[in-house]
Formats: structure tokens, sequence, C-alpha cells
């Protein structure tokens, strides 16, 4: 699907059959939620170029390499993207954050924003949008628009599982924003829950209900 890469590699894709099993406690499902956000980081930053530095071993000169360009932003949306960001943040700890507060309306599943913070210069940086579900995509839209809004022009958006309604809505919104996932499941049930999905993921990483 253009614009959508699935990340199949093995280990996410055992680490999401692990995370989706309802009998996974708390703990684990957090675990399991910053282990997989790592694995992602790592394909979503893949093409970052890189620059040459010149550096002394303890044997000689040498020239190594290093991220060039722009700074990252990771942009977690509140609640479950913090669990989801917190492995990537072990990844790049230099990278700036992000924070989104969306949450959608049980009712209409609109999104409603209740904070909203982020770092200067956003047009200058790329800008990493973390969400573990893309299910209607109206949180992924909203702050999208608010990220675009702070001048962003480089956005990638990050999630562990979509739904297939959500990925038409967010290319069809936002179709310079490139999508990185664990899954593409099979549909939206009418409460617009991910099937078969894994859940509530705030609830699960948090223990609430
Ligand atoms: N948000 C979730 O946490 N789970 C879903 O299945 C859909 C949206």
């Amino acid at each position: 699907m253009d614009g959508v890469t699935i990340v199949n590699h093995p280990l996410v894709q055992h680490k999401l059959t692990l995370i989706r099993d309802k009998n996974r406690s708390t703990k684990g499902f957090r675990e399991l939620l910053n282990e997989i956000g790592m694995l992602l980081c790592y394909e979503v930053t893949r093409d970052l170029p890189l620059t040459d530095v010149e550096i002394e071993t303890p044997i000689m000169k040498m020239t190594g390499k290093e991220i060039a360009g722009k700074k990252l932003v990771f942009a977690p949306i509140l609640r479950a993207g913090l669990s989801f960001v917190e492995g990537m943040i072990g990844l790049v700890p230099s990278a700036r954050i992000a924070h989104i507060g969306l949450y959608r309306d049980p009712e209409t599943f609109v999104a409603v924003e209740y904070f909203f913070k982020a770092p200067t210069n956003l047009d200058e940086r790329l800008v990493i949008v973390i969400d573990p579900m893309l299910a209607t995509a109206n949180t992924a839209v909203a702050a999208i628009d608010r990220i675009k809004e702070r001048g962003a022009k480089d956005i990638r958006f990050v999630c562990l599982l979509a739904a297939p309604e959500g990925i038409e809505r967010l290319r069809g919104y936002h179709p310079d924003v490139p999508i990185w996932t664990a899954a593409i499941d099979d549909r939206l049930n009418d409460h617009a829950y991910i099937e078969p999905g894994l859940g509530d993921a705030g609830d699960r990483a948090y223990g609430t209900r």
C-alpha cells in the first residue's frame, strides 16, 4: 500500500502476538509496548542521512559517521503513546518530545484536545507522531493538523496496529505523512475498536478500565 510500511520483522510479529493476548499482565503489556516501540523506531529512522565526522580511536584517527541534519521530535499522543515512546527515547535519547493530549469522545469518536506542548522550530525538524492504535484516525488526523499548524513539514506516523479504515482516512487527510505499523488488522467494530486488535491500549498499559 502506498505510503504504508508494515514492519514484518520476526521479533516484531512475535511480540505483537504476545501483546494481543488478553491474559498478558499490565506489566507485560507495558514492557512489550516499549520493546516494539524500540523496534519500530529502528525501522522508521532507517533512512536518516549520515555525515562524516573525524574522531580518534585509542589506535588512530578515522572518519566515522553520525546522523546529520534535522533534529528528531517524538510526538506521542497521550495516553497510550507514552508507553510506546519510551523504547524510542531509549534508542534516540537526544530526541525532543512533543506531548499531544487528545482523547476520543466515547459517543462520537471525535478527537478532543486537552493538552499540547511542542518544541520550537518544528519546521526544521523531523516529527514522528506516535500512537499505538490507528483506528478511526480521528486523533491521528487532529494531532497532525496541530503539528502542521506549528510549522512541521516533515512528519511520519508510527503505530502498532492499524485498521484499514484508519489508514485510508489518515492517508486521505495527510497524504504527505507516511505510516509505519506492525500490522493492518481486519476492520473496526461498532465501538470503533480494531478487530481482532488488542483491546484498549491505554487501559491495558495503565491497568485502568
Ligand atoms: N484505541 C484502542 O486503544 N484500541 C482500539 O482498538 C481502537 C482505539
